[in-house]
C-alpha cells in the first residue's frame, strides 16, 4: 500500500500558507480599525456647528410695496407693511404656540388660523401687533426695518424693536 504524503499549498496550486493567510487576515483588521478610528478622530474634531439661514431678510424696494398694503413673506415669516406713517415689520409667527398667522384683508387684521389668536395692523388708533383677541399671550412683535446702501427694505428677524417706530422712505 503507497504511503500517503501530506499535500503542499505549492502542490494545491495555492501560494498561500496558514501563516501568511493569518498576516494579511491581522493586517486587514488593523487597517479596518485604523479606518474606523480615523473616521471617528474627524468626526469628533470637525464643529458641531449648525448653519442657520442669514436672520436677515432683504425685501426689495419700497415701490413695491404700495401704502396700506401688509404684504407676508411665508419663507422668513414676515409682514412688511407700508402704512400712512412709514414702513414697519412684524413677525408672523403667533406668540401662542408658533403657528405662522394670516393676514385677512376683508378684516383689516391677521389672525392665527390655529386657536383664533387675532392682532391690529393698518388700524389708525391701535398699535400695529397688538392682540385684539385669543390665547396668545403677547402682541405680535416689530422687527428691526432698515434701507440697505442699494435702496432695498430689511428686515432683521433677530431685533425686535419698540413699536411705533416707522421707517420713512
Ligand atoms: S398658535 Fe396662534 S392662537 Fe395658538
Amino acid at each position: 500500500m503507497p504511503e500517503e504524503k501530506p499535500i503542499t499549498p505549492a502542490e494545491s496550486g495555492t501560494d498561500i500558507d496558514r501563516r501568511s493567510f493569518f498576516v494579511k487576515l491581522g493586517l486587514g483588521s488593523l487597517s479596518i480599525a485604523a479606518a474606523g478610528t480615523a473616521a471617528f478622530s474627524y468626526q469628533f474634531l470637525s464643529p458641531n456647528v449648525l448653519y442657520e439661514p442669514s436672520p436677515i431678510v432683504n425685501a426689495g424696494k419700497p415701490e413695491n410695496y404700495p401704502v396700506d398694503s401688509v404684504t407676508l413673506d411665508v419663507n422668513s415669516g414676515i409682514y412688511l407693511v407700508h402704512a400712512k406713517e412709514g414702513f414697519f415689520s412684524l413677525s408672523a409667527i403667533c406668540t401662542h404656540l408658533g403657528c405662522m398667522t394670516a393676514w385677512k384683508p376683508e378684516l383689516g387684521i391677521i389672525a392665527c388660523p390655529c386657536h383664533g389668536s387675532k392682532f391690529y395692523v393698518l388700524d389708525p388708533k391701535k398699535v400695529p401687533g397688538t392682540k385684539i383677541e385669543g390665547p396668545a399671550p403677547r402682541p405680535l412683535p416689530w422687527l428691526q426695518t432698515s434701507l440697505s446702501d442699494e435702496g432695498d427694505l430689511m428686515v432683521d428677524r433677530s431685533k425686535q424693536i419698540d413699536p411705533m417706530k416707522f421707517l420713512r422712505v
